[in-house]
């Protein structure tokens, strides 16, 4: 019998998108279809102060529900921190759930969403989904998550949290169909306020969740499209963005960019690039997407034999000279450049780390194996790990 080895793949995507100038006032028509009750906004100190909290509070009110405000959702959200707002929910009757934010502070809505309508600690959610696609359980569904980007971060177009154990030096990302918000209203226009080193933050996460969702085992013909466009809109338009916070074209751009990089590694997840990233940015004074972008010349160049095609795809993409160059290197050439123009850190000794911490990071990033071992198109066994922390320490 002949056999032909078919591609399997699967797709996880929103319920619903909206993009586009003025769309949070479409929140309205959403919460009309839910049971009236009081809806918990979830947001942080500088949303309020940037004036982006009003115009929900405002639809959350004229369409009759209570409204409660938990505004102090810190950056990076400790698995305590979380469950400060999981208890607020539960001990309140919260119905619902609008989050105005960025990243952590959508992280910290899903999970409270799902624990508001659930038994479990935040501990619980780690140790049931904290390890991939793997541990759905049966649960009763989320209550009803409303998302209003203030950032890139993506994480509005992904059914996973990411949450930090100080103690253990470490994040976790928890993975469960139950975490999709219910529907996303992104104006670009509501990044524009944003620290511009968040937002660069931000941008710089998304495209390496776009360069390793191009490479990842768990890629899908859809995503992998999607991962170049994302990618190439990312790499195009934040310097632009940079130099000019006022061009609107580029922060359209980037805007969609990092929302394809989120429907991205919402399907594949990441791989070595965070795998590496999780314990540093966890331990010394370097923000996630900086450490990201750091490190993935390192591992782009180390994934270089098991994704060729890909990135050769990707450097065309980009507009890439190539000449007589590796795919993998004229990537990892042109990621360095975008570090430096953006005036960043591009070693790891520059943020403060040494060959003596080497040992200790290997450890905590042996936490987090399926970065290596299920998305990594190279596999990363943990000799590797010590030697590629080791060749970013120097960079090239
Ligand atoms: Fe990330």
């Amino acid at each position: 019998m002949i056999t032909t080895e078919l591609t399997d793949w699967s797709l996880r995507m929103p319920r619903f998108v909206r993009f586009g100038g003025g769309v949070v006032d479409d929140l309205a028509e959403h919460l009309a279809l839910i049971d009236q009750g009081e809806v918990c906004l979830m947001t942080d100190e500088g949303v309020v102060g940037a004036g982006l909290t009003a115009p929900g509070e405002k639809i959350v009110t004229v369409a009759g529900f209570a409204l409660d405000v938990i505004e102090g959702v810190q950056a990076q959200p400790s698995i305590a921190g979380v469950q400060g707002a999981v208890d607020r929910v539960r001990q309140r009757g919260s119905v619902a759930i609008v989050a105005v934010g960025g990243g952590s502070v959508v992280d910290a809505a899903k999970i409270t969403a799902l624990l508001g309508s659930n038994d479990g600690s935040v501990s619980d959610v780690v140790e049931w989904f904290g390890r991939g696609f793997v541990n759905e359980r049966p649960m009763r569904p989320s209550l009803p998550l409303f998302t209003v980007p203030t950032m890139v971060s993506g994480a509005d177009v992904v059914s996973a949290a990411v949450v930090t154990d100080p103690g253990a030096h470490t994040k976790f990302a928890c993975w469960s169909l139950h975490m999709m918000p219910r529907a996303t209203f992104f104006d670009p226009a509501n990044t524009t306020t944003a620290p511009k080193d968040h937002l660069l933050d931000a941008a710089l996460d998304s495209f390496t969740h776009a360069l390793e969702g191009l490479t990842a085992r768990t890629a899908s013909p859809i995503t992998r499209n999607l991962a170049i466009d994302a990618a190439a809109q990312i790499f195009r338009s934040l310097p632009v963005l940079y130099a000019d916070a006022t061009d609107r074209r580029a922060r359209e751009d980037l805007c969609l960019g990092c929302l394809e990089a989120g429907l991205v590694v919402g399907n594949t997840r990441a791989a070595a690039i965070h795998g590496l990233s999780y314990p540093v940015s966890s331990t010394f004074p370097i923000s996630h997407g900086r450490c990201n972008i750091l490190l993935a010349p390192t591992v782009v160049r180390y994934n270089g034999v098991a994704a060729e095609q890909e990135y050769a795809d990707l450097a065309d993409a980009l507009g890439l000279v190539r000449g007589v160059e590796a795919p993998a290197e004229a990537l990892a050439t042109a990621i360095t450049k975008l570090t430096w123009g953006l005036g960043l850190p591009a070693t790891l000794a520059e943020v403060g780390v040494t060959s003596q911490h080497i040992p200790e990071l290997v450890i905590a990033a042996q936490r987090n194996r399926w970065f290596f071992d299920e998305v990594n198109p190279r596999p990363v066994p943990e000799e590797s790990v010590g030697q590629l922390y080791a060749e970013a320490l120097a960079g090239v």
